[in-house]
């Protein structure tokens, strides 16, 4: 028996990144996952890479700053697989900027998906887990919402701080109806984000592509910056029957940069 048999799981931003090695991961374990992605191109390959083995898997378009949207989601997974156990909330933006730099539409731009679209993809799903009685919900933060200061820019770290303080209230809240809700907070991770802000890093701090990385992972206690599916392996975790008693928290992937 796979640690996650007939679960269906919907993971947002599963077209690359974290999201993909979380999806990937949830396959393998015998869940049956929704691609939630904006990208169309990326969403379908993932798709059919996934339905390529013995796993069941729906690419539904989603932009999750969109209400309709987020509805849209849940009907045809409803539809489709007819329940929804763990939604993994892991789509989010970002880009390198300086403190000074940062705009209303910039700020907009990071809260929209990372806070607001996080939330109401909370609300929307954890009311089908309310009327199921059960249900897992993963929100993808970051130590960056912990204050950790080498991140992409500050308005990021605020919208990582506010998934980190909604987890727990919707821990709270939700906990009554046999719904756990956790956060993973990742650090230095190579995705394509990653590599995307040491680019933007190098033109803001005027340094090297060597000297960025260095300065991202050199300081980690562990010396190895995360592989996404370091991510995956706490999703797994988080989803599965032994978490059952563990809710409300906030757990750092990030080899040793921060202890709390
Ligand atoms: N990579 C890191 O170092 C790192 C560190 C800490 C936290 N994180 C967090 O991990 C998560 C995944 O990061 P990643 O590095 O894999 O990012 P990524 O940019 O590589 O992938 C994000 C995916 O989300 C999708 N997406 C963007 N906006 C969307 C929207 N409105 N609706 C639906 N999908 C949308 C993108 O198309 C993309 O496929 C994010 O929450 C990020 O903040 C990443």
């Amino acid at each position: 028996m796979k640690r996650l048999d007939q679960q269906v799981a919907i993971v947002t931003g599963a077209g690359r990144g974290i999201g993909k090695a979380i999806a990937s991961h949830y396959a393998r374990e015998g869940a049956k996952v929704v691609i939630a992605e904006l990208d169309k191109s990326l969403g379908e390959s993932l798709a059919r890479e996934l339905n390529n083995t013995a796993a069941e898997a729906l690419f539904v378009k989603t932009d999750i700053r969109q209400f309709a949207d987020i509805a849209d989601l849940c009907t045809k997974t409803q539809q489709h697989f007819g329940s929804i156990d763990i939604l993994v909330n892991n789509a989010a933006t970002t880009k390198s900027l300086d403190f000074f730099d940062i705009t209303e539409a910039d700020w907009e731009w990071i809260y929209s998906v990372g806070a607001k679209g996080l939330f109401f993809c909370m609300q929307r799903v954890g009311a089908v887990m309310k009327a199921q009685g059960h249900g897992r919900i993963i929100n993808i933060a970051s130590i960056a919402g912990k204050g950790y200061p080498a991140t992409s820019n500050i308005a990021y770290a605020g919208a990582k701080g506010a998934v980190i303080a909604m987890t727990r209230i919707a821990a709270s809240t939700l906990a009554a109806d046999n719904i756990n809700v956790n956060a993973i907070c990742p650090g230095v991770t190579r995705t394509e984000l990653y590599y995307e802000v040491v680019k933007g890093k190098i033109k803001t701090l005027g340094k090297s592509e060597a000297e960025i990385i260095e300065l991202f992972d050199g300081s980690i206690p562990i010396k190895r910056s995360n592989e996404p599916e370091d991510i995956a392996d706490l999703a797994v975790f988080l989803a599965s029957k032994e978490a059952r008693n563990v809710t409300g928290q906030s757990w750092n992937v990030d080899g040793g940069l921060v202890c709390d």
